[in-house]
């Protein structure tokens, strides 16, 4: 039976755990990971707890009409969804051109690390509309998505790239991965970007009601646990980051512990703190800095009322300085 993760995924795994004591986060969607971010991704949409996924769609689809009036013409649109999850971002658009009888032709391209996922999100966007889907499988960190992007151009589609749910600020490696959509686009692709902004005054609170849960620790255990860790091995532990503006979550080992990841050993040691994820939080300028300097023009900025949620439409910039 072939494993969870293929053979250079593996190898990614050891070297980030060996090297930088870290499992990223990406590889938690996996297996069991996709049904436990189901159940993070329904409580965090939910009226009543008002999470990230609630701010977020009623944001959107509060700027839809600006957002697609930017596409001089919506005849044929190519969403693009970057980490598509269940493919429940593009709900407020396909609902939108449904309801507006705008964009007569419209395709789906889901792109995800986990398989899982993407085969979630295709099911649910074709139960529920009637556009064309095209799964990609791929790493959107190792490099450019410029064949998606091509291929999907082609018979005068227009491209909107969608990457949301804050899924930038869970990166290592925040600008690598918005210059490889940078790498992606042609001056006629849009871009837009889901960020959580910061609100110092409630992180405490964010932090308690919404990363210090179960769902949320076992969501992120799941790469360990399939590896045979145990969360008794250790203690989960979360706390924000004063001076990258990051909330950082670890699992602390109360022994140490012996593993394999394929051909390979892995010792962890007591008292070893291994980062599970980081989720950064943006000010303004953090996200004007980081845009302009991966070579984006932006757009448009909107924040909802709360201003604890941003949305960043943007094209890549033509000259860089
Ligand atoms: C936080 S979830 C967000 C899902 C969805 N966009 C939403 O807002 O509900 C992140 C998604 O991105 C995917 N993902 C994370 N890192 C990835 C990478 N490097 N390459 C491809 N997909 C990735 C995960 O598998 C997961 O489905």
């Amino acid at each position: 039976m072939p494993g969870l993760y293929s053979q250079k995924e593996e190898y990614e795994l050891i070297t980030a755990l060996k090297g930088r004591g870290e499992v990223p986060l990406k590889f938690a969607y996996f297996g069991k990971g996709a049904e436990r971010w189901a159940k993070i991704e329904a409580s965090s949409q939910d009226q009543k707890k008002k999470g990230l996924e609630f701010y977020e769609r009623r944001l959107f689809s509060v700027k839809m009409e600006q957002i697609l009036n930017t596409f001089g013409d919506l005849g044929k649109l190519n969403l693009i969804d970057i980490g598509c999850g269940f493919g429940s971002d593009v709900y407020p658009v396909l609902d939108y051109l449904k309801k507006t009888k705008k964009g007569k032709e419209v395709s789906y391209t889901p792109i995800d690390i986990s398989e899982q996922m993407l085969k979630l999100a295709g099911r649910n966007i074709e139960k529920g509309y009637n556009v064309r889907v095209v799964p990609n499988r791929l790493d959107f960190e190792s490099g450019n998505i410029s064949e998606i992007t091509s291929k999907s151009r082609r018979d005068g589609y227009s491209n909107l790239l969608m990457f949301m749910g804050n899924t930038l600020g869970n990166q290592s490696d925040m600008t690598r991965v918005l210059s490889n959509f940078r790498d992606s686009m042609t001056s006629e692709d849009y871009l837009i970007v889901g960020t959580e902004l910061l609100a110092r005054h409630k992180i405490s609170t964010i932090i308690k009601e919404y990363y210090n849960r179960r769902i949320v620790y076992d969501l992120v255990f799941t790469p360990l646990e399939y590896y045979g860790v145990r969360q008794g091995d250790g203690k989960y532990m979360v706390r924000f980051n004063d001076n990258l503006n990051q909330v950082e979550a670890y699992f602390i080992l109360n022994k140490d512990i012996r593993f394999n990841i394929g051909k390979d050993d892995v010792t962890l040691y007591k008292g070893e703190e291994i980062l599970l994820f980081k989720s950064t939080k943006f000010s303004d300028w953090g996200i004007a800095k980081i845009f302009s300097s991966t070579g984006y023009r932006i757009e448009s900025l909107m924040s909802n009322p709360e201003n604890n949620y941003a949305l960043v439409l943007c094209q890549p910039s033509r000259f860089r300085f």
